[in-house]
């Protein structure tokens, strides 16, 4: 049985536990069943977003848990086409409805697309959906520094939380400076780089070996490491519980820097730069 996993206090109170399960491309009755799988590996928050068409698939896989609603934590994001104010009231009920689920505790503005210059009034919404107990979380993903500030300075209210592409290839060093600085927990999505070259890295495997541990293990556990909430996707009920044994090892100083020095400034996996990737 793996290690409890441990929780983050939010800038706003709530909590968050340091590791959830992704569920991009999880969806159906699959989809249903790895939700399921992965909340008894141990999961206890789970990650949707309106676009990935499987917010009904997670809320399945929550009642065939059998897991009660209050011990998870569930996350999803608000579309591109869903950011102007009255829209976006009505996708955030719309998603619950889906989910069948009569609350988010984490709800995002996916991508801010700042050449629609509508993150804004997509943000007062989530504030406001916050305050009419639709969600006990608000937070953003993708947002780079001038858009986080940019909420900040016309609302008053500061995202609690920032889900941005980060990896041992991108590790996203000023970015994650920025949000110590406004008190936002850093997220990382595609924590795993997606598990391709990264399972064939030379410096991580021999990290791996010397712990005992796979490639996925010590990336997961870098992730823990540099404070950030990771959400890996697996729909294998054992690398689901793989991906959750990371609290029984620590990773040395010099082991941290090893893995942090993979990153580059073009390693993003897609090449999505959110000052200009638009995603409706
Ligand atoms: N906010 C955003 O814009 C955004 C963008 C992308 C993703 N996300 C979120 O972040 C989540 C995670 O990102 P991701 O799905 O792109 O990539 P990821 O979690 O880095 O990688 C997922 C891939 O890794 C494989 N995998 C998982 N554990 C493994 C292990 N222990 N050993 C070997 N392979 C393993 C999975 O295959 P198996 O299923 O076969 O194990 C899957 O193909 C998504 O599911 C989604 O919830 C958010």
């Amino acid at each position: 049985m793996a290690k409890a996993i441990p929780e983050v206090t939010l800038n706003d109170g709530t909590t968050l536990p340091v590791t959830g399960l992704g569920t991009y491309g999880l969806w159906g009755n699959a989809g249903a069943n790895a939700v399921s799988s992965g909340i008894n590996a141990g999961y206890r928050l789970i990650d949707t977003a309106y676009n990935y068409e499987n917010e009904g698939a997670v809320g399945e896989g929550i009642r065939r848990s059998g897991i009660p609603r209050d011990e998870l934590w569930v996350t999803s994001k608000l579309p591109g086409r869903y950011h102007p104010y009255d829209k976006a009231l009505v996708a955030i009920q719309e998603s619950l409805y889906r989910a069948q689920l009569d609350y988010f505790d984490l709800y995002l503005i996916h991508w801010p697309l700042p050449n629609q210059d509508t993150y804004v009034e997509a943000w007062q919404a989530l504030i406001d959906a916050q305050k009419w107990g639709l969600v006990r979380s608000i937070g953003v993903s993708n947002f780079l520094p001038e858009h986080l500030e940019r909420i900040i300075k016309e609302t008053g209210v500061t995202p609690s939380v920032n889900q941005v592409e980060l990896h041992p290839f991108f590790n996203q060093a000023h970015q994650r400076k920025v949000h110590t600085d406004l008190h936002i927990q850093t997220q990382s999505w595609s924590p795993i780089a997606r598990a391709k070259d990264i399972l064939t890295n030379d410096t991580i495997r021999q990290i791996a070996e010397a712990h005992h541990k796979t490639i996925a293990q010590v990336v997961l556990r870098w992730q823990y490491q540099i404070g950030s909430v990771s959400i890996p996707r697996s729909t294998s009920p054992e690398r689901q519980r793989e991906n959750l044994a990371i609290f029984d090892f620590e990773l040395s100083d010099s082991e941290m820097t090893a893995i942090s020095e993979l990153s580059r400034p073009d390693g993003r996996l897609f090449d999505m730069d959110p000052a200009t990737h638009e995603e409706f």
